[in-house]
Parts: C-alpha cells; sequence; structure tokens
C-alpha cells in the first residue's frame, strides 16, 4: 500500500466545461460527469482492492478547485453532490488561476466563421488558406499570444498547482479550452499529430481526465466521459474476465491439503530454494507437498512424485532447477493438456497447482486454470526478467555470474587495449543485457529492442571505440543480447561483429600516425556467456525472493485462494509480494531511460 502512494504523489481530476451550464443541456451534462467520475472511481477501487492496495481514491479527501468563472462553479456543485452525496452543502472549493479560461482565439470567443473570414482578408488569401494559418501553433491571436505560448503558461501552471499539493488528490473544473491544451500535452503522439486532433476539439465534448503528478512530471491517466470507445472496451473486459477468474476459484479458505509443483521453460536460479520453502512450509501448515519433474511435460508423461525432507535437502543452495524443466511446445495441444489434466486430478480435490517459469508458463498457467479449472498460481522466474510488474527468479543471479567474467574481461581488456563483445542471453528481450551492460559501465550495448542496431553498431559502437581506443587502460566492452540481428551476419548477436569492427579499427590511421608513439595493437574478441546464466548458482537476493514467493504462495492458498488463484505473485520491492491475475500479466517494457543514461544522455 505504501509504495503506490510512493510512486503517485499526486492526483488531479480535470473537467472541462463551456461558457454557461444551460438548464437543458448544461446540467445533465455535469451530472453525466459526476456519474461518469463516480463510476471511474468505483471501477478503479475494485482494481486497487483486487490488488489489496489502500484506496487513495476517497472522494471525501479531494481539493475541489475551480475557476472564476460561476459555470465551473456550478459543475463542481453538481459533481460534488454526486460524489458525497452528504457532504456536498460543507464543500468549498478554491478559486484558482491556472483554471481560468485560455482564449485560444478560435476555439472559444470569436465566432470561428467571423474569424476565418477576418484572417482571410487581412493576410490577402482563400478562407481555406487562412483557417490552415490561424490553426498553427505559432499564429498570434488578437490579444498578442500564439496558442503555443499559452500552451506553455498553462501547462506551466498545472505542473505548479501538481508540485503545490504533493500527496493531494485534486479535482478541477475548468474550460473547454483549457482541458483541449491540456489533452494536447498528455497525447503520446508528437505535438503536431495531437495538436491536429485536438484542434477539432468542440466545447461540447465533455471530457473528465485524470491526471497523475509523480516524479515531478504530469501525466493523463485516465478519463471518463469522454472515454474513448477503445478504452471503455478495455476496462470493461477487464472487469469481465476478473469475475470469470473469481467465478472459477473453488478451494475455500483453509480447506487446501495439498500442492503440486513444477519449473517450467528455460531453467532460472532460485527455484531450488522456492521448491524447498515450498515443501518446508507446506509441510509444516499441514499439506502433502508433490513436485512434478520437467514441467508440464511431466504433467503429461505422469511424472508426479510426493516429496519428503530427505528429497529437499540441500536443495535450496541448488544451481538451476532440481526437479528439471522443459520447453513442450505439445503442451498447445488439446489431448496433451488433457492427458496432463487427467495425470494431475486427483491430487486436485483440496490441492493447488504451483507453476514456476517466465511469460510462456505463466500462458500454460493461464489456458488450464480458464480452460480446465485447475487451481493454479504462479511464480515468475527467467533470467529474461521480461514480466512486467515483477522481478523474476533467476536474473539477479544471472547478472552476478554474468559480472564475474565481464569484469575479467574488463581486466584483460584495460591489461592489453583489446576490445571485447560479451553476448548474454535474452533473444527478444534485452532486460537482462542492460542490467549486465549498466552495472559493468559497458562501451555500449546492443539489443534486440533497438529499432536500428546498424545504426548502433555505425554510430555509438565504432564512434565510442574511436574515441576510447589508444586510451592507456581503458577497457572496451561491448554487451550484446543474443541474436540482436544486423547485417554483419545472419545469426545476429556476436557472430560477425569482431570481424565486421575488427576490419573498421585496421583502417583508422589516427590510432597508428601519433608521432613518436608505438600504438597498442587493438584485438577484438567475442565471449558467448549463453547458458552458463541460466545455470548461475542463486544469490542471497534471489534465495530470499523465492522463499518469500513459495512462502506467500501457500499462506494466501490457505487463507485467501480466491487472492492468488489464477494469479501470478509479483515481487514488487523488498518485502512486497502481490497477486497479479494471469489475464493481466504482460510484457515489461524495456527501460530506455536506464540505457539513455548508460550512453551518458537523458529522455528527460
Ligand atoms: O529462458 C530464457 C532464455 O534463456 C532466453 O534468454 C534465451 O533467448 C532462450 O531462453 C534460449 O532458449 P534455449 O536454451 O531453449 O534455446
Amino acid at each position: 500500500m505504501e509504495s503506490l502512494k510512493w510512486t503517485v504523489r499526486n492526483f488531479v481530476w480535470v473537467a472541462g466545461f463551456g461558457t454557461s451550464l444551460i438548464p437543458s443541456g448544461g446540467i445533465p451534462k455535469a451530472d453525466a460527469i459526476g456519474t461518469a467520475l463516480a463510476k471511474t472511481l468505483g471501477l478503479v477501487g475494485k482494481q486497487l482492492d483486487f490488488l489489496q492496495l489502500h484506496n487513495y481514491l476517497d472522494p471525501e479527501a479531494f481539493v475541489h478547485m475551480v475557476s472564476n468563472s460561476p459555470n465551473t462553479r456550478q459543475l463542481f456543485e453538481r459533481v460534488v453532490s454526486i460524489l458525497s452525496p452528504g457532504k456536498a452543502t460543507l464543500t468549498r472549493p478554491i478559486i484558482e488561476a491556472a483554471l481560468e479560461s485560455q482564449d485560444f482565439g478560435w476555439a472559444t470567443g470569436i465566432e470561428k466563421t467571423v474569424e476565418v473570414e477576418e484572417a482571410a482578408r487581412a493576410f490577402g488569401v482563400d478562407t481555406k488558406t487562412a483557417q490552415r494559418l490561424i490553426k498553427h501553433p505559432l499564429y498570434s491571436y488578437p490579444g498578442g499570444h500564439s496558442f503555443f505560448e499559452l500552451y506553455v503558461e498553462l501547462v506551466d501552471g498545472f505542473h505548479q498547482l501538481g508540485q503545490d499539493h504533493q500527496g493531494k488528490v485534486l479535482c478541477l473544473y475548468t474550460h473547454s479550452s483549457t482541458l483541449r491544451a491540456l489533452l494536447i500535452f498528455l497525447d503520446p503522439r508528437p505535438f503536431s499529430e495531437a495538436f491536429s486532433e485536438f484542434g477539432a476539439y468542440k466545447e461540447g465534448q465533455d471530457n473528465v481526465v485524470l491526471l497523475t503528478y509523480e516524479h515531478g512530471q504530469l501525466s493523463g491517466y485516465s478519463t471518463a466521459v469522454g472515454l474513448s470507445e477503445k478504452e471503455r472496451a478495455v476496462r470493461e473486459a477487464w472487469m469481465t474476465v476478473e469475475q470469470d477468474r473469481r467465478a472459477k476459484v473453488i478451494l475455500k479458505p483453509r480447506t487446501i491439503r495439498r500442492i503440486v509443483a513444477l519449473v517450467s521453460g528455460g531453467d532460472f536460479a532460485g527455484a531450488g530454494a522456492a521448491l524447498k520453502e515450498l515443501r518446508v512450509t507446506g509441510n509444516r501448515l499441514g499439506l502433502e507437498v508433490h513436485f512434478v519433474q520437467h514441467g508440464f511435460l511431466g504433467l503429461a508423461n505422469n511424472w508426479i512424485n510426493l516429496v519428503t525432507e530427505e528429497d529437499t535437502r540441500g536443495m535450496s543452495n541448488h544451481a538451476s532447477s532440481p526437479i528439471g524443466s522443459s520447453r513442450f511446445e505439445d503442451f498447445k495441444d488439446e489431448e496433451v493438456q488433457l492427458a496432463a489434466i487427467h495425470h494431475l486430478k486427483p491430487f486436485m480435490e483440496d490441492g493447488a497447482l504451483i507453476v514456476l517459469g517466465g511469460d510462456g508458463s505463466m500462458r500454460g498457467a493461464r489456458a488450464i486454470y480458464e480452460r480446465f479449472g485447475i487451481q493454479v498460481v504462479g511464480i515468475p522466474g527467467s533470467i529474461d526478467d521480461n514480466i512486467a510488474g515483477t522481478t523474476s527468479l533467476g536474473v539477479q543471479s544471472a547478472v552476478s555470474l554474468a559480472n564475474q567474467s565481464i569484469e575479467s574481461l574488463k581486466a584483460t581488456s584495460a591489461a592489453m587495449g583489446s576490445v571485447f563483445f560479451v553476448e548474454v542471453m535474452g533473444a527478444g528481450s534485452g532486460h537482462l543485457a542492460l542490467m549486465c551492460a549498466y552495472q559493468a559501465r559497458a562501451e555500449g550495448l546492443l539489443v534486440n529492442e533497438h529499432p536500428d542496431p546498424n545504426a548502433y553498431i555505425e554510430e555509438v559502437i565504432l564512434g565510442t571505440l574511436k574515441q576510447t581506443l589508444g586510451v592507456r587502460n581503458k577497457s572496451h566492452i561491448i554487451i550484446v543480447a543474443e541474436r540482436t540481428p544486423h547485417q554483419h551476419h545472419p545469426e545476429g548477436g556476436v557472430h560477425g561483429l569482431v570481424d565486421y569492427v575488427g576490419g573498421r579499427i585496421s583502417q583508422w590511421t589516427h590510432l597508428q600516425t601519433r608521432t613518436g608513439h608505438y600504438p597498442l595493437s587493438v584485438a577484438t574478441k567475442a565471449t558467448i556467456l549463453g547458458h552458463t546464466l541460466r545455470g548461475a548458482f542463486p544469490t542471497p537476493v534471489d534465495k530470499t525472493i523465492a522463499q518469500l514467493f513459495a512462502y506467500e504462495a501457500i499462506r494466501r492458498l490457505i487463507e485467501q485462494p480466491e487472492q492468488v488463484i489464477g494469479c501470478m505473485l509479483a515481487y514488487r520491492e523488498p518485502g512486497t509480494i502481490q497477486p497479479i491475475p494471469l489475464h493481466a500479466v504482460a510484457p515489461k517494457p524495456f527501460d530506455w531511460e536506464l540505457f539513455a543514461r548508460m550512453h551518458g544522455t537523458e529522455l528527460v
């Protein structure tokens, strides 16, 4: 609960409105905004409740702000009477200058057609051209301001508001012209595209935007009345799927008698520590514990065994998975799934399955939960660390092992002046490569996510080496994620880079021609760390996280099965384990900010 509060510094609700509340149209619209806002609060509240997070969106604690204009006050009154019916008359809004209407010429004030005609006459152009010109963000309105100037002022004003009310939820009632500028600001597309889109924004398009102000930045969180069809559909689908998930939970609190655990997909460090804890806590709290050899393949082959204290002795420090794992593509076939379920069923009466693995394994777990009602809980484990909202088991140990090799390579690189390309696993996800490169202060990082690896090789790798080669005691390390595609070899990764980069370096005359100096001879070499990283010994951090996952899986299966069945547990920060529904498991976005920072630039 504290963690979310920490990230969400400030919430700002903004409702925009036209010039006056006409009883026939304006009042019902204001009521619609209030109702939509209340509905969204209810929805977000349910999601927070589901994730067992504190509901920080308490309408009674909102700070309401209006502009000087009577219609924003009226809007406030209608909305508050819906949000906090009993308290409406007691709540007073604050008048805030940043919320005043902005005269953006063609959006408010002068009739648009009149303005276009006047502009056409003044510029000596036809009305179509005039319309294009006055829609330009730098067009100066009769008051002497361009849209862009007012826009910057307005965004500044909102940032200030956010900064002055850290930790509060602000509910702002303002004008549609102001709201239009905000929508342009919040739109992730380039300014020109958002500007064109919201140029057509009309006062009748009432909207409520939930802004968050966190880490000094404003961003849009959701819209209510103006919710697009797509957003509405996504929200409703989430609620429906979530209801289905809950409906499939059969286990009642304190009825579970046994668990079956398996490890699936690419193996990883920490699996042993998690399995050992499942056995220890499971037995201590009265459960039978069974392990499946080689993941879903073992389920299809009926390799399910009861485990005892003796079986798990020494297991927590085991590298990789002590009970094996597998990639089992055939598990996508319904027939194979049926065979597996047939073997699993006798254990599932008063029992649950625990699946340890990566994104593919979580998809498998979701499939058997949704199709066959197997009471399943996921624990994320993959050196790829590519699941959003959690740290996956194995990545800490993989980085730690990679670090030993990378530091050795750095030492010899610094001594000899050579260039080392180090390939780490992660075809399709560069999180591990980024973690390795960042902590090692590597000179370069080539990942699959890069939009143009060839350009990166030319500009960043060769560009950096041009400056660093020949510097005494300087190491040159480039981390490369497995199979990153480039034009120097069909297999990508480090393949082809040694020859290509070596060839280019040999042509650099500046390295050879410093008068009175003999240059260091530069060798380019590649090291593939590959599968060594999957078999890394578990670090204390991985073992600790593994034990927390396992303990929480058992505890919650006993006490609150509805909260964890059909979910994957997520490790959010030290000591905090939270469930994420399997249907909501999503890929982790690549950390471009860290990528930029390791290259000595910042994105913000
Ligand atoms: O388990 C994840 C992973 O190690 C990836 O980093 C890698 O790209 C892939 O598996 C390799 O899989 P395999 O060893 O099965 O070829």
